[in-house]
C-alpha cells in the first residue's frame, strides 16, 4: 500500500493552495442564475456588489484553506473525506464567486495569499484539538458565514439578481454544511472561542470589502 511521506503532503498542500488562489476554478454544479431577470446595475451598484462579492470570495479562499488543514490533520479517513467532500461543494462557491466578480468588472482581494494562510493555520490548530472539535469549528464557521451572507442579502442592490442567486445558494449549502458536521459527531465550541471567531471574520470582511 503506497505511503503519503512528508514531501508528497507538502506537495499536496502547495498545490491546493496555488490552486485555489491562482488557478481558474470549476464549479462542478451549474453557477444559480435568474435567467428571466436581467441584471442592469448602475455604476454604483456595481461598485457595491464587486465589494461584497469581493468579501465572499475571500470566504471561499479561506473556506478551501480550513477544509484541506482539517482533512490534513485528522487521522479518521472517513473524516477526512468528510472534509474533502465539503471542501468540492465550497469549490463551486469559489468559481461562481470570482465568476460574478470578473462580471462585475471586480478584482479579487489583493490580500487573499494571505487570508488562505492565516485560515490554514487556524484550521490545523482545529484540528489538534481533536476530530469532534475541529467538527466543532466547522459548525461554528459554517453558521456564522451563513449569518453572514443573509447580512449580504439585505445589503446587496436589489437589482443584482445574479449576485443574490449565487448568495442564496451559498448560504443553502453553508446550512448544510453545519448540519452535516453536527451530524458528524461534532462538540459545540465554548463561548468566548465562537466570539473570538466573530471578531476575526469582522476583520477579515471589513479589510476584504476594501482591499
Ligand atoms: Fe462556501
Ligand atoms: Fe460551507
Amino acid at each position: 500500500m503506497p505511503t503519503t511521506t512528508a514531501l508528497d503532503q507538502a506537495l499536496n498542500i502547495a498545490d491546493g493552495a496555488l490552486r485555489t488562489l491562482f488557478a481558474k476554478p470549476h464549479a462542478s454544479r451549474t453557477c444559480p442564475t435568474v435567467p428571466s431577470q436581467a441584471t442592469e446595475l448602475s455604476a454604483e451598484d456595481k461598485s457595491l456588489s464587486g465589494a461584497l462579492m469581493r468579501v465572499n470570495h475571500v470566504g471561499e479562499v479561506c473556506a478551501q484553506a480550513l477544509y484541506a488543514a482539517q482533512a490534513l490533520g485528522t487521522r479518521d479517513p472517513v473524516l477526512r473525506m468528510h472534509f474533502l467532500d465539503a471542501s468540492r461543494e465550497e469549490g463551486d462557491h469559489l468559481a461562481w464567486t470570482k465568476d460574478r466578480l470578473d462580471k462585475l468588472g471586480a478584482r479579487p482581494s489583493l490580500l487573499n495569499p494571505l487570508w488562505y494562510a492565516g485560515a490554514f493555520g487556524l484550521g490545523l490548530v482545529a484540528s489538534r484539538l481533536g476530530d469532534s472539535l475541529s467538527l466543532g469549528f466547522v459548525v461554528e464557521t459554517e453558521r456564522q458565514v451563513e449569518a453572514h451572507l443573509a447580512t449580504h442579502l439585505e445589503h446587496l442592490p436589489t437589482g443584482d439578481h445574479e449576485s443574490r442567486a449565487i448568495v442564496a445558494q451559498m448560504k443553502d449549502d453553508e446550512a448544510r454544511h453545519a448540519r452535516a458536521a453536527e451530524k458528524a459527531g461534532s462538540t459545540p465550541l465554548p463561548a468566548p472561542v465562537r466570539l473570538l471567531m466573530r471578531s476575526a471574520a469582522k476583520v477579515m470582511t471589513t479589510v476584504a470589502y476594501r482591499i
